[in-house]
């Protein structure tokens, strides 16, 4: 069974190796948002449809766009084209993104806007993601990890009562405070809907799962534990009892301190950094857990030779245990393709140490 074992490994994904804390021969990469309007391709895509959201519920452009990064620069992982409103819009929260300006929603900011929201997100809504899904699978090779995501549930509330994107999110961090029984009772539907989301997605084939959480940082601790923190384990668990085998990412943006007690009291397989994150104190901290990132989108929008050292500066720092590369944040739209196509074959010539990960030596060495 060991030997199967083995044989199975080489020709499984990086991604997949590395969340499961095996050793890898080169760094496993992808990136936040690889798909978008910096690729020219998803602009011609872009601009035949009416609208993002018919993007992302028409299964053969989402496939199409999620392609375009894995035919263009051969990541290593393939994230599912779609976006983490989706569930808001399938519990009833409509959603629509306006040009130029970002997503905006129905607000809900009362106990009677949320008691208007769906029970449960309509499946017939979502059936489309996972259409997509099942067309990815079939396509991928076995080498590329196919990534499945949602948003967590304090970013996708944030945004539902907001009925927009925010700096500091006031409105629904007061809101929070205000109606404590209902802005409860928006993060537990949230949490159950985002379970059937990602259930569904692994049942269609997605390998791997990421959780957004990119407003986590406007929290002070407390409110961090309540509405980031518990909803995601609770996610977390939920998904590992049925399918311990498919790695969970969680992406808490700007957690800061908070990332080394997030890791204790969430099982996930990985973390993902942010920019601000200093890379080498934190694998000091969590030596064995796979860490992802976390180079600054705008050293990649700069371009040269800057953006190659720092991506060199990362790989030092995160390599003596799993890590995967990817930057701090999404791909910005105004980013060099070339600059992106650089950052990948550099990583992908750094040499690994001959350091044991843990469960055994590397094989490279
Ligand atoms: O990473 C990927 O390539 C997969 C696709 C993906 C998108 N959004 C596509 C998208 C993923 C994983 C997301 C996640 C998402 N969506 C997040 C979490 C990550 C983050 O960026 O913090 C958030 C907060 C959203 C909500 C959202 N979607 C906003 C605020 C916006 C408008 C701002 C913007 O960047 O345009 C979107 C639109 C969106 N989602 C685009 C894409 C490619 C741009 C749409 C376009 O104009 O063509």
């Amino acid at each position: 069974m060991a030997g199967m074992k083995q044989a199975e490994s080489s020709t499984k994904s990086l991604v997949l190796n590395a969340l499961q804390g095996q050793s890898v021969s080169r760094p496993p990469i992808w990136l936040m948002r690889q798909a978008g309007r910096y690729l020219p391709e998803y602009r011609a895509l872009r601009a035949r449809a009416r609208s993002f959201l018919d993007l992302c519920y028409t299964p053969e452009l989402a496939f199409e766009i999620t392609m375009q990064p894995v035919r263009r620069f051969g990541m290593d992982a393939a994230i599912l084209f779609s976006d983490i409103l989706l569930v808001a819009d399938a519990l009833g929260c409509a959603v629509t993104f306006v040009e130029g300006v970002g997503p905006k929603l129905e607000p809900v900011r009362s106990t009677a806007d949320r008691a208007r929201l769906r029970p449960a997100a309509d499946a017939k809504k979502l059936a489309p993601v996972y259409a997509t899904i099942r067309a990815l699978k079939h396509e991928l090779p076995a080498e590329t990890a196919l990534i499945g995501f949602a948003g967590a549930p304090w970013t996708v509330a944030a945004y539902m009562v907001e009925g927009e994107g925010s700096k500091e999110f006031y409105a629904a961090r007061a809101f929070a405070r205000r109606e404590p029984a209902a802005f409860t009772g928006l993060i537990e539907l949230l949490t159950e809907a985002t379970i059937e989301h990602l259930r569904a997605q692994i049942g269609a084939g997605a390998d791997v799962l990421q959780l957004f959480d990119s407003w986590a940082g406007v929290l002070p601790e407390s409110e961090f534990r309540r509405w980031c923190q518990e909803p995601v384990a609770r996610i977390v668990r939920a998904l590992k009892e049925e399918h311990s085998d498919v790695p969970i990412i969680a992406f808490p943006r700007g957690a800061g301190l908070h990332l080394p007690s997030f890791a204790d009291a969430v099982p996930v397989d990985g973390l993902s950094l942010d920019t601000t994150v200093p890379v080498a104190a934190l694998r000091r901290t969590l030596p064995r857990l796979c860490l992802q990132g976390n180079l600054d989108p705008v050293a990649l929008l700069a371009g040269g030779a800057g953006a190659l050292e720092e991506a060199e500066r990362i790989v030092a720092a995160l390599a003596s245990g799993p890590f995967i590369f990817n930057l701090g944040h999404g791909v910005l739209p105004e980013t060099d393709p070339a600059a992106v196509a650089a950052l990948v074959a550099h990583v992908r010539s750094l040499q690994l140490p001959c350091v044991p990960s843990h469960g055994g030596e590397r094989d490279a060495c």
